[in-house]
């Protein structure tokens, strides 16, 4: 173990103050981590040295405390390799192996947490004069989100393809989706961009399946000044992540489920505005409780009715949701 917790980096410049509080209780092993945070520059960037000083005592910690052998370290080693060599620019394993371990989660979690206190300050700021509503919850991107989506007016299917069945011979059930993007004192946001994207009956996304036309089951609206919004769809359907590499080699190893209950996911961005990432999930999927990456949100859960809508036609199934974004601070 290095007997010493002061150094200098590689240049020779005095190391910056180490910025992480937490430290293993082992003394050798927390000077060892504080002689690691010390090898930084005098020109390091603050928040990279907060969030890498932290993150390699934790992990000496980790390796103390399960007592990782060096077999074990290269097998990580080897895991994390294999997982590099299935990205591309349609697959991010690394996002899939942050999913299933929570990480994703939390941070969206962390960040919508800040959204809300800044509404509840709003409204309690107002003197009950604001709206009693809080911003709609947010949830992982995941991987499957792309860019570019194809721009639809309003009412537009987003379905290219409807020939697409399930194992059964099953097609997809054509959805009505509509609803009002507000902030929370619930004034209609004009020009905000809705991406919506989910699965095929199948369970694959179109950048999974070469039988579906590119961008299948993708769209973009663009609200007016009313903030309605509105497009044709499919009811989503539980799908297994990928799990033919590193995520799924863990997945097995820990005897976990790879589905995901059936969701649509959306991404809102407006002027003004903190972008909104959120998924809804159908409360009819049997998987509601045992989302393999732990997204699933009480309030973000769903009851599609049966079409009604004077728009809904030839569709199974209608679903209105109102969205409601908070201002940028
Ligand atoms: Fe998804």
């Amino acid at each position: 173990m290095t007997p010493t917790a002061t150094n200098t980096n590689g240049n020779g410049q005095k190391a910056t103050a180490s910025s992480s509080t937490y430290l293993s209780k082992n003394p050798e092993i927390a000077q060892f981590s504080q002689f690691c945070q010390n090898n930084s520059g005098a020109n390091a960037n603050p928040r990279t040295k907060e969030v890498i000083d932290s993150l390699m005592a934790h992990l000496h910690a980790w390796f103390e405390e399960v007592q990782v052998t060096p077999e074990e370290f290269l097998m990580g080693c080897d895991a994390m390799a294999k997982a590099g060599k299935m990205c591309d620019d349609k697959r991010n394993e690394f996002i899939l192996l942050g999913d299933i371990m929570g990480l994703e989660t939390l941070a969206d979690t962390m960040a919508h947490e800040r959204a809300r206190k800044q509404a509840t300050e709003k409204v309690e700021g107002a003197k009950g004069t604001a709206t009693k509503a809080l911003p709609t919850s947010s949830a992982i991107l995941g991987p499957f989100f792309r860019e570019n989506a194809p721009k639809y007016s309003m009412g537009h299917d987003i379905v290219q393809d409807h020939s697409t069945v399930n194992h059964e011979g099953k097609k997809g059930e054509a959805t009505y989706m509509y609803g009002t993007l507000t902030d929370v004192d619930g004034k209609p946001i004009e020009g905000a961009t809705i991406d919506v994207w989910h699965d095929a009956i199948n369970g694959l996304y179109e950048q999974q399946d070469p039988n579906q036309p590119e961008y299948n089951c993708r769209g973009k609206f663009t609200t007016g000044a009313d903030g309605k919004y509105s497009y044709k769809c499919l009811k989503p359907v539980a799908y297994p992540i990928p799990y033919d590499s590193t995520s799924g080699d863990l997945l097995k190893l820990l005897d976990r489920s790879p589905m995901r209950p059936g969701h649509i996911h959306l991404f809102i961005r407006a002027k003004g505005f903190q972008p909104l990432i959120t998924q809804i999930f159908d409360r009819s999927c049997p998987y509601l409780q045992n989302d393999s990456v732990f997204a699933t949100k009480d309030d973000l859960v769903v009851d599609f009715a049966k079409a009604n809508h004077s728009q809904a036609k030839d569709c199974v199934w209608e679903l209105q949701y109102d969205i409601r974004l908070v201002e940028q601070l």
